[in-house]
């Protein structure tokens, strides 16, 4: 397991958002983490990441217990987050900021001014490549669509090097066709990188179509943890979500 969380408990004032959840992700999965609103999914991620402390119970990551430690040095044992906390500077290029990414993460020892142009450039044009935007790399950031900078957030997490990357909701506000592009990326990066991933995703056909594990949140229990097909058949699930289509 790269990642293992046990009994946690969030408790805010008298609500209990997230109630002795427990699980474990293995090393190379694709795995979402479903729920109604309000289920308690980003709390569980938040508490993953570091920006909240669970009330009991523990994380533990690569055999080493994280929850007492503060987000960044979580993130730099490994574990990344798209979307939330990515800042992209408009006014840069795409390829300056994959490759301001790049330093923030590796940087150390590296003189950002004199070498700034030079730096991490084969490192950045392969994440770009991957990630689609290769031929957007000399536009400014700013001047992106929503999915592209979409694409270019993604980059930049991947700059990170993570070796799991969690990803909450990376669809949402997404037309159709980009929403089938954020898809095949999210496989390709779990497919050719080996990349560990667990994303929170509203999205049923989404979720369905990428998973090979779903886990399910509701009111902050988790209800069930299984191979999609299973899932799919829970009676747990289904009175969950009834009403919606599973
Ligand atoms: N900082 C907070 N203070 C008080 N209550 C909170 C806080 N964060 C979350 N909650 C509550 O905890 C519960 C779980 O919230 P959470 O955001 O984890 O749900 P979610 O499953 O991510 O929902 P959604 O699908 O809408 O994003 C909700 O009832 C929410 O209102
Ligand atoms: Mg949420």
């Amino acid at each position: 397991m790269i990642l293992e969380v046990e009994g946690l408990v969030k408790d805010f004032g008298a609500l209990r958002a997230v109630n002795e959840v427990s699980f474990g992700i293995q090393e190379g999965d694709l795995v979402a983490l479903i729920g109604p609103n309000g289920a308690g999914k980003t709390t569980v991620f938040n508490m993953i990441t570091g920006f909240l402390w669970p009330d009991r119970g523990k994380v533990v990551f690569r055999g080493e217990v994280i929850n007492r430690m503060p987000p960044h040095q979580i993130s730099r044992r490994g574990i990344g987050l798209a979307f939330q906390i990515t800042k992209i500077f408009p006014r840069l290029t795409v390829f300056q900021n994959v490759q301001v990414a790049l330093f923030v993460s590796r940087g150390k020892g590296v003189n950002l001014f004199s070498l700034a142009p030079r730096v991490f450039k084969e490192e950045a044009r392969e994440i770009l490549s991957l990630i689609g935007l290769a031929e957007m790399s000399n536009l400014p950031a700013g001047a992106l669509s929503q999915a592209d900078k979409k694409r270019l957030e993604f980059a930049i997490a991947l700059a990170g090097r993570p070796r799991f990357l969690l990803l909450d909701e990376p669809t949402s506000g997404q037309s159709a066709e980009e929403t089938a592009l954020t898809v095949d990326l999210i496989r390709r990066i779990n497919q050719e990188q080996g990349l560990t991933i667990l994303f929170v995703e509203h999205k049923m056909p989404v979720v369905f179509g990428i998973a090979r594990r779903i886990l399910v949140m509701h009111q902050g229990f988790l209800i069930a943890n299984g191979e999609p097909e299973v899932v799919r058949r829970d009676e747990k699930v289904q009175k969950a979500y009834l009403g919606e289509n599973v």
